[in-house]
């Protein structure tokens, strides 16, 4: 079963998915083991910059408006460098920002070379990289290869007749009968996936929207036409892409019938089988075409895939495997979207991480655009904060490459529409009551107490700023030793400093305590190592760590960082009281 899932009908989908996998976790015991890392993951100066780097994630909607029309923009971002620098931020990956009749928020895009005017010009996006790279900061595109807008000039030569030289540069079909489409396959935003065409009396496929019709991949066309879109933004300095709905590129082309699982989605309409219409295995062969090209540039040029999948083993074939020849990145979800509090799922999603993917670099992500925020999504209503706390240590204290969204680090949380007539997101429209579409995570960034958050001068926002942002705000934040947002820093300019914590082997520790995540990073031989302890329940756990057979020995025991005084004196690993949801990194030598 795949999963691309940008809604929270997919959420479901993955629930259904974690349990299973839980249910074959439960037949393997669980061990202590070192996992080191592969040989091209070795410290020094020849490792690629995003290895690791804190990776974060703007949606330009919703980041700084600075000409007062309550819509974000390109010199907003500018304007805001100087505190993604301040937050150790090494690149950002900006949503699409490209001319687009908006009705995905650019995620249906009319022109892959420019820039829509609501966001500014290329002049402004070129500043934006300039002013940028001065701060040691990366720009990353958001490339939408599977689907363009319905006004894209390509999809209307395509519609206007049969015969039109970019007719198959989409996926057109005849129905089965007068008004019946060609299958039952459906889209991702509910209902069926084919719109009737009557200027040439066929169907189109759309898995998204049906302003967003798929490109026909099998045509060798369009291949050659998206990777002059990638050539024209990597000439302009990129630091690389991410692949939005990458498992989706290719379809069955016998268009044979989805079966149905059981059950309906939030759209009323029944679950299906995914297996003709995404991770096809054609798509590999692209993605090794477009490493090619992208590797052809200077720079450690990155690919990071939008890759929802059932289990490691997928993931790993995003990454080629042992060929190391596709994506550099592609999102394990497996870890952040696990949406709830289990060390044991973490401790074994870490682990698969870590020695299933042939020693290929790991990206965790818990927050994004299209899933309600991390806070909501592992809070329980009572330690949010420290909960908060506890998935941000966990971001940065494995190996993995980090990715944050906007917000996160301040704790933003979910505005969900309260009435039907609000939402901007359409799947919320075509949806409601069931799914309240995405406008929830993608609020206003709260910069400090002024007016709407100091996020625009507008009388109106596109989204209305969440009300807590006069004490939830970065200046506010900045202001206050013991915020969030100072947890995030602290923790990041941990990471980037802390030999042990950047490149040390993973052990799990106390592998089969059901209520703390603990690991050690061993730090070179001679060097300090790290210890990191999570309590992931509501009532105070004690903990006894044992570093034998890790190679790590436990003289000289200092807290790092903690949200819990008593733990600020620890001396040892034995019979450490962690409150509740409390987090604990030490240095151990
Ligand atoms: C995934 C994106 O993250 C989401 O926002 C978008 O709606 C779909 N892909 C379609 O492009």
């Amino acid at each position: 079963m795949n999963l691309i899932r940008s809604t929270r009908t997919f959420s479901l989908l993955a629930l259904l998915i974690i349990s299973l996998n839980q249910f074959g976790w439960a037949q393997t015991p669980l061990v202590a083991s070192t996992l080191a890392p592969a040989p091209h993951q070795a410290p020094g100066d020849s490792e690629p910059w995003w290895m690791h780097a804190l990776i974060y994630e703007i949606y330009p909607r919703s980041f700084q408006d600075s000409n007062g029309d309550g819509i974000g923009d390109l010199k907003g971002i500018t304007d805001r460098l100087d505190y993604l620098q301040s937050l150790g931020v090494n690149a950002i990956w900006l949503s699409p920002i490209y001319p687009s009749p908006q009705v995905d928020f650019g995620y249906d895009i009319s022109d892959y070379e420019n820039v829509d005017p609501q966001y500014g010009t290329l002049a402004d996006f070129d500043q934006l990289v300039a002013e940028a790279k001065k701060r040691n900061i990366r720009i990353i595109m958001d490339m939408v290869m599977n689907h363009t807008s319905d006004k894209h000039p390509w999809f209307i030569e395509s519609k206007s007749s049969r015969t039109n030289p970019k007719r198959d540069w989409y996926v057109w079909r005849d129905g089965k009968g007068p008004g019946i489409p060609p299958n039952n396959w459906q889209s991702v935003f509910g209902h069926s996936a084919w719109k009737f065409d009557s200027t040439t009396n066929q169907w189109y496929y759309h898995k998204f929207y049906a302003e967003q019709p798929d490109l026909n991949w099998r045509n060798p066309e369009v291949e050659k036409a998206m990777f002059d879109a990638v050539r024209f933004w990597l000439d302009r300095g990129v630091a690389g892409f991410r692949l939005d709905a990458i498992p989706t590129l290719f379809e069955d082309p016998q268009l044979r019938d989805a079966k149905e699982t059981g059950g309906t989605n939030a759209y009323g309409d029944p679950i299906l089988d995914d297996t003709y219409t995404d991770n096809l295995p054609e798509v590999h062969d692209v993605m090794r075409r477009l490493r090619k090209v992208v590797a052809s540039y200077p720079g450690d040029r990155v690919l990071i895939g939008e890759t929802y999948l059932p289990n490691v083993q997928e993931l790993d074939k995003w990454y080629g495997g042992s060929r190391h020849d596709e994506l550099n990145l592609p999102m394990d979800m497996q870890i952040g979207f696990t949406n709830k509090l289990d060390a044991g799922l973490f401790r074994q999603r870490i682990e698969d991480v870590e020695t299933k993917v042939h020693g290929n670099q790991p990206l965790v992500v818990f927050d994004n655009h299209d899933n309600a925020r991390s806070w909501n999504r592992y809070g329980d209503g009572a330690h949010d904060a420290a909960i908060a706390r506890v998935i941000a240590t966990m971001l940065f204290t494995t190996r993995a490459t980090a990715m944050m969204y906007y917000g996160q680090e301040i704790g933003m949380v979910t505005i969900t529409p309260a009435r039907k007539e609000d939402v901007k997101d359409p799947i919320g429209v075509i949806g409601w009551p069931n799914e309240k579409g995405r406008d929830g995570e993608r609020t206003p960034m709260q910069w400090d107490a002024s007016r709407n958050a100091g996020f625009s001068t507008a009388a109106v926002t596109w989204l209305p700023v969440a009300p807590d942002y006069k004490t939830v705000n970065v200046k506010v934040e900045e202001a206050n030793p013991d915020s969030l947002l100072n947890w995030y820093k602290n923790l990041i300019e941990l990471r980037r400093t802390n030999p042990a914590l950047r490149d040390g082997a993973l052990t799990m520790l106390d592998p089969t305590n059901p209520n703390v995540l603990s690991y050690v990073r061993k730090g070179a031989a001679g060097t300090a190592s790290v210890v990191v302890s999570l309590n992931f329940t509501a009532q105070p756990q004690t903990v006894s760590l044992d570093l034998a057979g890790t190679g790590v020995t436990a003289d000289n025991v200092k807290t790092l960082m903690t949200d819990d005084p008593s733990l600020q004196s620890a001396t040892g690993l034995s019979h450490i009281v962690l409150p509740p949801f409390a987090s604990w990194v030490a240095s151990v030598q």
